[in-house]
């Protein structure tokens, strides 16, 4: 579940920053709702609020189509984390007093959430023994505070009271609603899990014992990265991940044209356990039962959907291969690293209960070696694979 924050703008010039907060946090994928004083209005307006936060702006306690639509109290309810910013002299004097008399006000009194404050204002306003005490009786009444930072001030005088830059409010508000670091926001992530079928009448056809478990649960450990997941799958029994986008295919035919249609991908991991050979012909009517038997089944070979990617013009920056293996594993794992062009290959001992298993024990091959990983829950694993392309991927970036 995407976390929310409700945004108090009060007023004050440093009103604006509170615009790139609310794109700063749609980056980070924090969904934010905004409430906007009367004096915020006099530098911001709800318009260009609600453009960036996507949703209805609220500005008045006694506004009767809020009301109808949201009341006060829930509205103070709504988000994980109320943000006051810029918190003002007045603001904070307000809620340290517990009034309510408006709808800022209201909100912070009816609160059940915590709150963050990022004060901004004049050195001396800051310095009063007013604000300090006032600050003080919001810190004990539990409160959080960002800033304010030391520098020129927009009235021209110097010293404490700037308010903390967006980037910095939006790693304080992450640190205060416990939302994991996302370093894969942005980027695209095509994963293959799952058997394939192949047909050999309308109503047979060929396939394999994968659950889809181990594919499944990479989609779901990437995309709580930040990771935009497709999962191009075939038949399993498994819920699609949150936040994962997935392709329903049947054969290996089908799971090639998925993925090739979603193209580009920064990663692409094949999971699935594709069927190698398919019936040469399938027949479009049920085959009958014949006196003297079937005959042979004429088989004829499959794509190779991950050697095809990555040796596509269009080939993701990360390409990670799977290989089920009952022995000489890391050898076998190394030979289909050249043979398919791929970066990585995550060699898996299926010699025990695997395949539709929970556990498993994984060996990362790369071109600078192979690190086997003791063994564990699919979960884990998956986790723990996702933490190397984040890691990697990173690393990619930076040079
Ligand atoms: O050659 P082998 O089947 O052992 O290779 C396994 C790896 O290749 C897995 O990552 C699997 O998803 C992928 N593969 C594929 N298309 C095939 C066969 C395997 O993408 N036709």
């Amino acid at each position: 579940m995407s976390k929310r924050i409700l945004l108090i703008i009060g007023g004050g010039i440093a009103a604006y920053k509170s615009l790139f907060l609310i794109r700063v946090l749609a980056r980070r994928g924090i969904k934010t709702r905004v409430i906007i004083t009367k004096g915020g209005q006099q530098f911001v307006t709800p318009l260009s609020a609600g453009s960036l936060s996507g949703d209805i702006v609220y500005t008045d306690l006694w506004d009767l189509t809020a009301e109808a639509e949201m009341g006060h109290i829930e509205l103070s309810r709504s988000a994980d984390l109320i943000v006051v910013a810029p918190a003002t002299a007045d603001l904070m004097a307000k809620a340290a007093q517990g009034l309510a008399n408006d709808l800022a006000s209201t909100t912070l009194l009816a609160t059940d959430k915590p709150v963050l404050y990022a004060p901004a204002m004049n050195v001396r306003m800051y310095d009063h023994p007013a604000t300090q005490r006032n600050m003080e009786t919001l810190r004990a009444d539990g409160a959080l505070f960002v800033g304010p930072d030391a520098g020129e001030m927009a009235c021209g005088e110097f010293g404490d009271g700037r308010m903390a830059e967006p980037e910095v409010i939006a790693d304080a508000i992450e640190a205060a609603i416990g939302a994991q670091p996302r370093p894969l926001l942005g980027k695209h992530v095509l994963i293959t899990a799952g058997p394939t079928r192949e047909p050999i009448d309308p109503v047979r056809y060929l396939s394999n014992h994968s659950s889809g478990k181990q594919g499944y649960a990479i989609a779901e450990s990437l995309a709580k990265l930040g990771a935009q997941v497709t999962l191009v799958s075939g038949p399993t029994g498994l819920d699609t991940p949150e936040d994962v986008t997935r392709v329903n295919i049947e054969s290996a035919r089908d799971m090639l044209s998925a993925c090739e249609a979603a193209l580009p991908a920064d990663v692409f991991i094949a999971v699935a356990a594709v069927a190698d050979w398919r019936p040469a012909k399938a027949g479009d009517k049920k085959v009958k039962k014949a006196a003297g038997g079937l005959g042979a089944l004429e088989l004829t070979e499959n794509p190779d959907i991950l050697k095809t990617l990555s040796n596509a013009k269009n080939r993701p920056g990360l390409v990670v291969g799977f290989a089920a293996e009952t022995n000489d594993v890391i050898d076998h794992a190394r030979a289909k690293l050249k043979r398919k062009n791929c970066d990585w290959i995550v060699a898996n001992d299926v010699s025990g209960d695997v395949m539709g298993g929970d556990n498993n024990t994984m060996i990362l091959v790369t071109p600078d070696g192979a690190d086997p990983w003791p063994k564990m829950s699919k979960a884990a694993s998956a986790d723990r694979l996702a933490q190397k392309i984040a890691e990697s991927i990173t690393e990619m970036s930076l040079t």
